[in-house]
């Protein structure tokens, strides 16, 4: 293309707003949300979570109303995390697989009060669940030992299926984990439950606020590197998305969001599987703070942000900002 001034001046489609509403390349919707949530114990319970202003843990009937919020707000997707209650944590994490476990609880509540409007994608990693806060079993030396750690991961997917979630979401980084995952859920009759693996999971620093709100942040010793990426690596990550692509993963995930939209593009150049993004914790505790400290308009970041993301490739993102983001595309 041979363009040159003033044959070609690129302002003229920019210069009323019809003109740039009709230029527009990338169109964000509330159809490409998904909202992650945290459930906590008890009836009638919203505790907010102090390092994520505007974000609160449920109990499970407020966890059901937000799920019908979500369906009022044309939000397609929720993704739940438990704050299990800390005398049912333990080294092995056993209440993962609870059939009747607080996730459980939660899957089969937003079922009853949303039918199939709704999808509930749920998370499989044992952080929640252990003493020591790791994702998975850990050995003498504190190494999560893989392969032990994947045959609980199959058991916990298995549960959750059970109870009724349509998204299995292993964030554990665990290898094979998507192999035995779907092998399990093939043989147990779950041909519909999809997977979105966190394929491409950065050992990050933007996680504190989350592990807050599942109350693994005062448990947790040490870090999660000999299993989370190093945030220097992209080659890896796409190694990461092959192998879960040809492991049975239905659509792969990238964590964090921001930082990484180099991966996303990479990701969708190269497998053009659908790409989901997570705008984690601290990314969101970071718009908000910017917001306080009057950087800018609170509403115009996170929407920028997250026009961003579909630019990128993505075919969604989880956002603790989606009911807002929902809200303002709504008008
Ligand atoms: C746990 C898990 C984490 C997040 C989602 N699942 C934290 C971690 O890996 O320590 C982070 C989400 C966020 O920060 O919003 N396996």
């Amino acid at each position: 293309m041979n363009r040159s001034y003033p044959n070609t001046r690129l302002r003229r489609s920019r210069a009323s707003s019809w003109s740039r509403a009709m230029h527009r390349e990338t169109v964000l919707t509330p159809a490409d949300l998904i909202w992650p949530l945290f459930v906590t114990d008890g009836k009638g319970v919203e505790d907010p979570v102090a390092s994520l202003p505007g974000v609160s843990r449920w109990s499970v009937d407020g966890i059901a109303n937000r799920a019908k919020e979500a369906v009022d707000l044309s939000i397609p997707c929720i993704a739940l995390f438990p704050n299990t209650q800390a005398e049912l944590r333990s080294e092995k994490g056993d209440e993962a697989l609870n059939p009747d476990n607080l996730m459980c609880r939660a899957i089969k509540a937003i079922r009853d009060a949303c039918g199939d409007d709704i999808g509930i994608l749920t998370d499989v990693a044992l952080d929640p669940y252990t003493t020591h806060g790791q994702d998975g079993l850990v050995n003498e030396g504190g190494y999560v030992v893989n392969d032990d750690t994947v045959a609980v991961l199959v058991d916990q997917a298995l549960n959750q299926a059970e109870a009724g979630a349509d998204i299995i979401a292993p964030s554990d980084m665990m290898d094979g984990r998507v192999r035995a995952i779907r092998m399990a859920l093939e043989m147990g009759g779950h041909h519909n439950v999809q997977i979105m693996s966190y394929a491409a999971k950065y050992a990050s620093a933007f996680y504190g606020p989350f592990r807050d709100a599942v109350g693994s942040s005062g448990v947790l010793k040490g870090d999660k590197k000999t299993y989370q990426m190093d945030p220097a690596n992209a080659s890896e990550a796409l190694a990461e998305v092959a192998l879960d692509i040809a492991e049975g993963a239905d659509s792969v995930m990238v964590k964090p969001g921001l930082a990484y939209l180099d991966i996303i593009w990479r990701v969708k150049q190269r497998f053009e599987v659908p790409v989901f993004a997570y705008q984690v914790s601290g990314e969101y505790a970071l718009i908000e703070a910017g917001a306080a400290a009057g950087v800018a308009d609170r509403d115009a970041l996170l929407m920028e942000k997250l026009v961003g993301f579909k630019r990128a490739g993505c075919s969604g993102v989880l956002t603790y900002h989606a009911p807002a983001a929902a809200r303002i595309l709504n008008g």
